[in-house]
């Protein structure tokens, strides 16, 4: 288990560093930096850090996970496509031990019968969706606050 000064953990996992010019009918026009500036800032009013990391490679994502145990305090994470496929992934997230909270820019219950499903979902301390970058913010202040 990290030390909870110790900081947040905001992953992204494919297509997201695409934020800003992809669907942003459906995703918004705010890029990825745009996030992590948000989460940062968010973060700072409680006296706290994030870190961010972003790869479009199922591999990656899950060696980042695995170098946070002991390391971050915290996991906010947007899986994209990988949370409707990705065992490993779910896998992954438990072995750091720290509190989850999984964040969709959609409301994915409100699109495609397959994006319904979440893998992350039953390992998750809370679920976001549909907020848009706001749901960023909400995950790091819930997740500041809980110490
Ligand atoms: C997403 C929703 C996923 O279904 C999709 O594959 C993404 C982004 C979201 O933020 O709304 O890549 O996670």
């Amino acid at each position: 288990m990290a030390d909870t000064a110790a900081p947040i953990l905001v992953l992204n996992g494919p297509n997201l560093n695409m934020l800003g010019t992809r669907q942003p009918e459906v995703y918004g026009s705010e890029t990825l930096d745009d996030v992590l500036d948000l989460c940062r800032r968010t973060a700072a009013e409680f006296g706290r850090a994030i870190v961010g990391f972003q790869s479009n490679s199922e591999g990656a994502l899950i060696d980042r996970i695995h170098a946070a145990r002991g390391a971050e305090s915290a996991i906010v994470i947007n899986p994209g496509g990988l949370t409707h496929t990705s065992v490993a992934l779910r896998d992954a997230l438990v072995i750091p031990e720290v509190p989850i909270v999984e964040v969709h820019l959609s409301n994915v219950h409100a699109r495609e019968e397959f994006r319904h499903h979440s893998f992350v979902s039953g390992i998750a301390t809370a679920v976001i969706a549909g907020m848009g970058i706001e749901g960023y913010a909400a995950a790091v202040r819930f997740l500041a606050a809980r110490g």
